[in-house]
């Protein structure tokens, strides 16, 4: 089955889809995007994302080019269309296609919408999940509003590039404060020695993930010892557990700080049990959110089968 992309109110081979030259995603990163993770054919956290997108929307003055609903419907088809049942979807909305110059064009350019979806592997994701991953730390080199989800990511994808070839899986960013801000796509967390959970507390210095707050909400409810604050390197370094949130990954352990092992140097039980706990919730989420067939229609499908 060929895969299909969403590109400005048409569904089109993945293949032929294209913006223009001049969108200004492409001129000036003047972009914005979300990326839910699917399982089972839905969206998880679906509403925590569209929040996001209205406030990074919000912050750049980009028009919400349709109304939240009507944009669900547009994901809910991607997923139809591509029988994504696991994997991802990912939105980017930009400001739109106009002659270069670095102001805004007029407001009655159009932002230009695209949606993909991409196939994911769960077992693999599982394997990923048991192993763990190894973690380098790099300098953050990104802008000041990192609270905005743009596609403005060349930072990351070099310091993504850079753990690759250390051969480590992500690159914890560090200010010149020393203090760790995130990964390049995903939130850092770390367990101290005395019990604590702790993660950056939400502002411009970082990506307030979905996953994260999500993850939050679990930990209260397990009554665990929760502290938003900064940490350094040293601290992770001394951690007895670490782990990073992302839609794409959920949680995944940290085995590893440049090469300097964090507890035992496997996925640790908090970790592994807030995964569990986050997928289940998740999971269930997903459940509600499924449309049930109406009575109706399953008195015609029942119908349908006996004739
Ligand atoms: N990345 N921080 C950064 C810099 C990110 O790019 C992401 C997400 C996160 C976690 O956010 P969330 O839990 O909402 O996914 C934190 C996505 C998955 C990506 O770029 O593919």
């Amino acid at each position: 089955m060929s895969r299909i992309a969403y590109v400005d109110g048409a569904y089109v081979a993945h293949a032929a889809a294209a913006v223009h030259i001049e969108d200004r995603g492409n001129q000036f990163a003047d972009a914005v995007y979300e990326v839910w993770s699917v399982k089972d054919g839905a969206l998880m956290d679906s509403d925590g994302h569209f929040t996001r997108l209205s406030r990074s929307l919000r912050e750049l003055r980009i028009r919400e080019p349709m109304d939240r609903r009507v944009l669900a419907c547009v994901l809910f088809e991607m997923v139809r269309r591509n029988r994504l049942r696991d994997g991802l979807i990912y939105l980017q909305i930009s400001r739109g296609r106009a002659r270069r110059d670095h102001a805004f064009p007029s407001p009655e350019v159009k932002p230009t919408v695209i949606v993909t979806a991409k196939r994911g592997d769960p077992a693999a994701a599982e394997a990923k999940a048991q192993a763990g991953i190894r973690v380098i730390t790099l300098p953050d080199l990104r802008w000041a509003r990192r609270d905005i989800k743009t596609v403005s990511l060349l930072p990351n994808a070099l310091a993504k590039q850079a753990a690759k070839e250390a051969g480590a899986q992500e690159a914890w960013l560090v200010g010149a404060d020393g203090f760790i801000t995130e990964g390049t796509a995903s939130n850092a967390w770390i367990l101290t020695a005395d019990g604590a959970l702790v993660t950056r507390m939400a502002s411009e210095a970082i990506l307030n993930g979905v996953t994260r707050l999500a993850l939050l909400q679990v930990a209260r409810e397990e009554g665990l010892r929760i502290e938003e604050r900064p940490f350094t390197v040293a601290e992770a370094m001394a951690a007895s557990e670490a782990f990073v949130t992302s839609a794409s990954s959920a949680l995944t352990a940290v085995v590893s700080i440049d090469g300097q092992k964090i507890g035992a140097g496997a996925p640790g039980p908090l970790a592994k049990r807030l995964r569990h706990a986050y997928l289940a919730g998740a999971a269930s989420n997903v459940a509600a959110q499924k449309p049930r067939p109406s009575a109706p229609l399953v008195a015609r499908r029942a119908r349908a089968r006996i004739g």
